[in-house]
């Protein structure tokens, strides 16, 4: 039988191994151990890096989308034990309540409910309150807002009777500030921060959480087109803390606390994840805004 000799480095490395876990510092990634989550809009962006990060802190999930070959992709990347994928269109009812159903028979299940699908559309970025199309308004608040509200209707059935788990919308920073979307965009994502009040409080007598993550603007490509900035405008925006763009691995962490059991006191909440954006007014402070 061969045996195994460690080398000095690997005795160094065993010990430094030792040293963080007996003072602390080496991350253990388990704060949502034995966790179930359905992730809504999880294929990519936003959605895909809150799954990756789930995971790695050890939950299992479900991720319901409509774009099937993206998703699937991202579930053999993750693994199968570890992630799956359902097709759901969260504007329709049977749909939401099959990835419920889904994600029972997968898993056993359900925690955690990311309501996360949402869309952006690009046409009504420069349009004035005069010309909105109705059509194009109705659409944003199906996908934005009666998508979170079907999700919340079905999860809610399913974990009333365990009297636990929790519900995370993905709002934005728009469901506190006006002036950064479109009116439809704004208003679905005021009405998602309106939702997870509403439900909040009628879903804490059964210990149900319920919570939202409001992004900044996440700068991908894709949104820096979407919003005309290049890399010298983009840093003016983010004029409050130096150093850093809002990530979608900041929003995922940000969905993390409020998945685990460490914000176990936290309902109703609206996590802004803004750097400290929307904290002050750019026109009229007092700080210059130089090192
Ligand atoms: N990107 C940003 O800057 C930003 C900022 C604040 C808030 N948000 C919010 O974060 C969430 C995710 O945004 P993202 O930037 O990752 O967007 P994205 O477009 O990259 O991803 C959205 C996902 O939702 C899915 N989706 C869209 N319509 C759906 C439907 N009807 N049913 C099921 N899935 C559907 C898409 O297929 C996609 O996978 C959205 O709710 C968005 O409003 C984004």
């Amino acid at each position: 039988m061969a045996r195994y000799s460690a080398s000095a480095e690997d005795k160094d490395t065993v010990f430094c191994f030792l040293v963080f876990q007996e003072i602390g510092e080496l991350p253990k990634k388990t704060r949502l151990k034995n966790k179930v989550a359905l992730i809504t809009g999880g294929a990519r962006r936003i959605g895909a890096d809150t799954a990756r990060t789930f995971i790695n802190h050890g939950a299992k999930l479900v991720i319901a989308d409509i774009q099937d070959d993206l998703a699937q992709s991202l579930c053999n990347e993750l693994g199968p034990q570890s992630a799956s994928f359902t097709h759901c269109d969260v504007t329709n009812e049977a749909h939401v309540k099959d990835a419920m159903d889904s994600t029972l028979a997968q898993r056993g299940k359900l925690d955690i409910m990311v309501n996360n699908a949402g869309i952006l559309r690009q046409s009504s970025m420069s349009i004035n309150i005069t010309e909105v199309d109705p059509t194009e308004f109705e659409e944003t608040l199906r996908v934005n807002l009666i998508g979170h509200f079907l999700g919340t209707k079905h999860v809610a059935k399913v974990i009333i009777p365990s009297r636990s788990g929790c519900i995370i919308n993905t709002a934005s920073l728009t469901s506190v500030m006006g002036g950064l979307a479109s009116h439809a965009y704004t208003s679905s994502k005021y009405g998602v921060l309106g939702l997870t009040k509403n439900t909040a409080v009628e879903l804490g007598k059964y210990g149900i959480r319920v919570n939202c993550v409001s992004p900044y603007l996440v700068p991908t490509p894709l949104v820096k087109k979407f919003f005309g900035l290049d890399d010298e405008n983009i840093s003016k925006v983010y004029s409050t803390l130096k150093g850093g763009y809002c990530m979608p691995e900041d929003v995922a962490e940000a969905m993390v606390f409020l998945g685990s059991d460490e914000s176990k006191f936290v309902s109703g909440h609206n996590l802004v994840v803004d750097g400290g954006f929307s904290v002050t007014n750019a026109g009229f402070c007092i700080f210059e805004d130089t090192e």
